[in-house]
């Protein structure tokens, strides 16, 4: 028998003060540096990864999948993640190079969702990256078949350490897998909870060079 989930008593008070809310936003017309903006937020509030965003992608048979990766880079050319190509994400992403992004940051009761095609980040911008990582998940970006299966979790270690040893005294290099996907974006929907789930919901679809914004029923 399913059980239902009661509302928030927090939630319910913080919604029905609408003197809490921010709403200056809704003016905004350059959708990056208002997620810019409410990124900057998130990290103020969020206890934990507040780049973290969901990343839909849809398999060859229209079978859409989702996780979470981190964003680590922004730009007006899009919303770059960086993973390993030969992940299911990544084999995905090779078939249907489109995606769908969601940002949700519990603690502002925003939504950031983003729509658009994918491509890949070139070479030099992905080697950048991957040389600003510690060195341990530069060397587990080698070790790990992810999304592949492993006997256990003794397997993948000793992947490590034999990794670690071929590597030893010497810069890891990027594995030729492992490179950053960008989204680049064709729409991009911020969304404000509101009271009495009246909230506030504003997209932006690109038109061109500009932005075309429209305000939607929540
Ligand atoms: C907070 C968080 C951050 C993550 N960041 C990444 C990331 O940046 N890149 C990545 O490949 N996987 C990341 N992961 C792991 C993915 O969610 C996922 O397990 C992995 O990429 C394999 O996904 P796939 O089998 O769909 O390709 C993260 C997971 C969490 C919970």
């Amino acid at each position: 028998m399913s059980k239902s989930i009661p509302a928030s008593p927090s939630a319910t008070d913080y919604l029905n003060d609408d003197t809490d809310r921010d709403l200056g936003w809704i003016d905004a017309d350059d959708p990056i540096a208002l997620f810019e903006h409410w990124l900057a937020r998130a990290g103020q509030t969020e206890p934990h990864d507040p780049h973290a965003m969901s990343v839909a992608t849809v398999d060859a048979d229209g079978q859409p999948d989702v996780r979470i990766v981190l964003l680590k880079g922004l730009t007006t050319q899009g919303f770059d993640f960086y993973s390993n190509s030969e992940s299911a994400k990544g084999q995905q992403l090779a078939e249907v190079p489109r995606a769908a992004l969601c940002f949700h940051w519990k603690s502002l009761r925003r939504q950031v969702r983003v729509r658009g095609h994918v491509e890949r980040v070139g070479p030099e911008g992905s080697d950048d990256y991957f040389q600003s990582r510690a060195r341990g998940s530069q060397i587990s970006a080698w070790a790990s078949d992810q999304s592949r299966p492993v006997e256990d979790r003794d397997t993948l270690i000793a992947e490590m350490d034999a990794t670690e040893a071929r590597f030893k005294g010497q810069a890891v290099p990027r594995p030729e897998h492992w490179f950053g996907y960008r989204l680049v974006p064709r729409a991009i929907e911020f969304w404000q909870d509101g009271a009495f789930r009246l909230h506030d919901r504003i997209l932006f679809k690109r038109n061109g060079d500009t932005w075309e914004k429209t305000r939607l029923y929540p």
